[in-house]
C-alpha cells in the first residue's frame, strides 16, 4: 500500500493505544504509505481535522498512556449529517484507509459504515473493560487487572490492621472482567458482577462466615455494573443518573460500591469503607503483555490494510493474532463465563 493510511482511537482511552499507533504507523511508512492521525476520534473525521504522524512523532510512546491523537465518545450517526462528513472529509483527503481503534461503540460505527456505504476500514480491539466478542482479549485489559490487584494487595494490609469490610469498586461497564480478574488475583473474599448477581444478603452471609473462622477483615470487589440485587427480587441499578447519557447511549456507571458498604455495614456490623478505583485503572503506562499484545494488533491491522481486508478486525484467538469480521465483534457483549466465576466463588467467605 503506498496511499494514505488514516488511523483513530475513539472512546475511553486505554493503555496500549499509543503502541497500537507505533506499530501502524510503523509498518505502513516502511511500505511507502503516508499515515494520518484522525484528531479525537470519529468527531475528528466529522471535522475534518488531522495530524501527520511520521517517525519522530511516534518516538518514544510505546510505554505512554492515553493517545496521541485524542479520543472522544463521538457517534456520526447521531448528528443528522454526521455520516455524509466522514464520508465527505475522508474523500476530501485522499484517504485510501482508515484503522479504528476501539471498544463496541468505535467499531459498531466502522461496522455500519462498511456494511452502508463499503467504507475502508479495519479495526483493533481495545479497552479495558474485555467485553468485545471476536477476540479472546483486548489490550488494555491486563493493565486495568494490574492496577487494580495491586489496589486490592494494598488495601488487605489496613483492612486487616482495622478489622474492616473493604469494599472496591472497579470499572467493566456491564460485564465483570476486571472485577474477577484482579479479585482473582488479589484473594477477594467476595467478587460482585452483573453477570452473576449474588445477593447482598449473600454477600453479608459470606462476611459473617469468614468472620466466623477468625477472620475479622474482608475484601469485597464489586464491578460498576453489578445491580444491587435482594433476595426479594428487587434490583437497583446504581449509576451517575445526573449526567445524561452518551452519544452512544451509555449512563455513566459508578457509586455502586458506597452503595453496597451501606448495606454490609448495617446488615453485619462490621465497619466498612468504601474505594473507588475509577480512571486509575485507564491511566499511565501499558503492562509489558498489554504492549506486545497491541503491537501485534497494530502489526496485523497494517497488514489487512495491505490486503484490502475491509471490514475485519485484528484478534487474538488463542495464542495467535487473526482476523474476524467485525460485525462479529460487535455483535454481542463478551460477558464472563460461568467457569470463571467458580474460580473466584471457591475462595469466598
Ligand atoms: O469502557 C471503558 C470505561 O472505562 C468503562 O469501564 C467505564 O464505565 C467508562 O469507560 C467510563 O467512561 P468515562 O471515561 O466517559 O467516564
Amino acid at each position: 500500500m503506498t496511499g494514505r493510511v488514516a488511523l483513530l482511537t475513539g472512546g475511553g482511552d486505554c493503555p496500549g493505544l499509543n503502541a497500537v499507533i507505533r506499530a501502524v504507523t510503523r509498518r505502513s511508512l516502511d511500505r511507502g504509505a503516508e499515515v494520518l492521525g484522525v484528531r479525537e476520534g470519529w468527531r475528528g473525521l466529522v471535522e475534518g481535522r488531522f495530524m501527520s504522524l511520521g517517525p519522530r512523532e511516534i518516538s518514544g510512546i510505546l510505554p505512554r498512556g492515553g493517545t496521541i491523537v485524542g479520543t472522544s465518545r463521538t457517534n456520526p450517526y447521531t448528528s443528522e449529517d454526521g455520516v455524509e462528513r466522514v464520508l465527505a472529509n475522508f474523500a476530501s483527503e485522499r484517504l485510501d484507509a482508515l484503522v479504528a481503534i476501539g471498544g463496541e461503540d468505535t467499531l459498531g460505527v466502522a461496522s455500519r459504515l462498511f456494511a452502508e456505504h463499503d467504507f475502508p476500514v479495519v479495526g483493533v480491539p481495545k479497552t479495558i473493560d474485555n467485553d468485545l466478542s471476536g477476540t479472546d482479549y483486548t489490550f488494555g485489559f491486563d493493565t486495568a487487572v494490574f492496577i487494580a490487584t495491586e489496589a486490592i494487595d494494598r488495601l488487605h494490609t489496613t483492612a486487616e490492621s482495622h478489622n474492616r469490610v473493604m469494599v472496591v469498586e472497579v470499572m467493566g461497564r456491564h460485564t465483570g472482567w476486571i472485577a474477577v480478574m484482579s479479585g482473582i488475583a488479589g484473594g477477594a473474599d467476595v467478587i460482585l458482577i452483573p453477570e452473576q448477581p449474588l445477593t447482598v444478603e449473600a454477600c453479608c452471609d459470606e462476611i459473617r462466615r469468614r468472620h466466623a473462622r477468625g477472620k475479622d477483615f474482608s475484601i469485597v470487589v464489586v464491578s460498576e455494573g453489578y445491580e444491587l440485587t435482594y433476595e426479594s427480587g428487587e434490583r437497583q441499578t446504581v449509576a451517575q443518573e445526573a449526567r445524561a447519557s452518551d452519544q452512544f447511549g451509555h449512563v455513566r456507571l459508578g457509586g455502586v460500591g458506597d452503595a453496597l458498604a451501606g448495606e454490609i455495614e448495617e446488615r453485619t456490623g462490621y465497619e466498612t469503607r468504601v474505594t473507588v478505583l475509577g480512571h486509575v485503572q485507564r491511566g499511565g503506562t501499558p503492562t509489558p503483555h498489554d504492549r506486545v499484545l497491541a503491537t501485534r494488533f497494530g502489526l496485523k491491522a497494517a497488514d489487512l490494510v495491505e490486503q484490502g481486508q475491509w471490514g475485519t478486525m485484528a484478534a487474538l484467538r488463542g495464542d495467535s493474532i487473526v482476523s474476524v469480521p467485525l460485525r462479529e465483534a460487535v455483535a454481542e457483549l463478551k460477558t464472563v463465563p460461568p467457569e470463571w466465576y467458580d474460580v473466584a466463588r471457591a475462595f469466598f467467605g
